[in-house]
């Protein structure tokens, strides 16, 4: 191997150590705080769009502050159709020792909750060593998420009541006890006759699968299972999530109309189980949400009297598996725009 040869490995050596740079943690943290707390301020106003774009341009303005050389894979669609963060934009401040990674954004988890004043909105990022998260356009994936403690016993491929009853052996509950949370949508009318007839409990939710597959995780949160058909997006970050917290999702993507249809088609993918490890891949992974909206996982953000507002945001990091909750005052009077000021 030539010197120069050596020098390049070791420099693309010392960008992948920095992924694994703990304080980047931090780093994201700021950038969905800042999303939350621009989107927040749509809560309830009917305007999910305006909602949304707040959120898109908050997390965007403060990823110039980031130091690392990302890719966004999972974005907000193609570059003719958003403005920001769409798929393969080059974000972060860059330079020799920024690490090379792959970001999956969703600004705002939750548009229409958020627009209609309801529970489960999130602001949420993952990033992973480059070539490490599950790229992809498609729309729909079809979904089984469960816990550390049910990891291992699922099966997409095998009829759901197969894997609930495996679900309940694996966690030592009666069926009856078992709590399948889902989407509520038409297109699973069928999952939630199946999971009555066989006596399971469930609990429905208008939006949000990413806090939905996060809240298997948690003993508290009363729920077991996550199944059903959601966006193929927060497949890839609810993998991100679940990887560092131990649980297990499996996905397939699904597609119905013409154009989903095409698009699946050019996924080498499609009709693939996709495992935890092919949507969020080894073992350095950093996931961050922050709350937009109250939900189950986190409190949503608080506009305080004197041009104050708390956020509360999940930091995890599968490497260590530490999860970490940060509770912010942010002083909006000592930022630009709000304004905050971008350091
Ligand atoms: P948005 O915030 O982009 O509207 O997504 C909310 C959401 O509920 C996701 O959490 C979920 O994966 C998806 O929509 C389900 O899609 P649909 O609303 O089309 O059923």
């Amino acid at each position: 191997m030539s010197e120069e040869q050596t020098k390049t490995e070791a420099q693309s050596n010392n960008k992948s150590h920095a992924v694994m740079n703990r304080s980047l943690g931090l780093e994201l943290a700021r950038v969905t705080e800042n999303a939350a707390l621009d989107s927040a301020k749509w809560l309830g106003r009917g305007n999910k769009n305006a909602a949304d774009q707040a959120a898109v341009t908050g997390m965007r303005m403060m990823f110039d502050t980031v130091n690392i050389d990302g890719v966004v894979v999972i974005g907000e669609g193609e570059k003719d159709e958003a403005p920001m963060l769409y798929i393969g934009e080059q974000i972060g401040k860059g330079g020799e020792h920024a690490a090379s990674v792959d970001i999956a954004v969703d600004p705002l988890d939750g548009t229409t909750s958020t627009a209609k004043g309801r529970a489960n909105a999130i602001s949420v990022i993952a990033v992973a060593p480059r070539g490490c998260l599950y790229a992809t356009r498609n729309y729909y994936m079809e979904k089984i998420a469960v816990g550390p403690k049910a990891k291992g016993v699922i099966n997409i491929e095998k009829p759901l009541e197969e894997n609930l009853v495996a679900v309940a052996k694996a966690l030592d509950k009666d069926i009856e006890d078992l709590t399948v949370t889902v989407l509520e949508r038409d297109r699973h009318k069928h999952i939630i006759e199946q999971c009555r007839d066989l006596g399971c409990r469930i609990k429905m939710f208008s939006d949000g699968d990413v806090a939905a597959a996060i809240a298997t995780c948690f003993d508290d949160s009363g729920v077991d299972v996550l199944t059903g058909i959601g966006g193929c997006p927060e497949g890839v970050l609810a993998a991100a999530a679940l990887k560092c917290l131990g649980g297990e999702i499996q996905g397939r993507l699904f597609a119905r109309t013409p154009d989903e249809i095409k698009r699946a088609h050019t996924d080498s993918h499609y009709f693939d189980v996709l495992t935890t490890d092919d949507l969020a891949k080894g073992d350095d992974i950093m996931f961050v949400a922050t709350g937009v909206s109250d939900g189950d996982l986190l409190k949503g953000v608080r506009f305080m009297g004197n041009n104050k507002a708390t956020t509360e945001t999940v930091v995890m990091r599968s490497k260590s598996g530490t999860v970490r909750f940060i509770r912010a005052i942010h002083n909006m009077n000592k930022k630009p725009e709000y304004g905050r000021v971008i350091e």
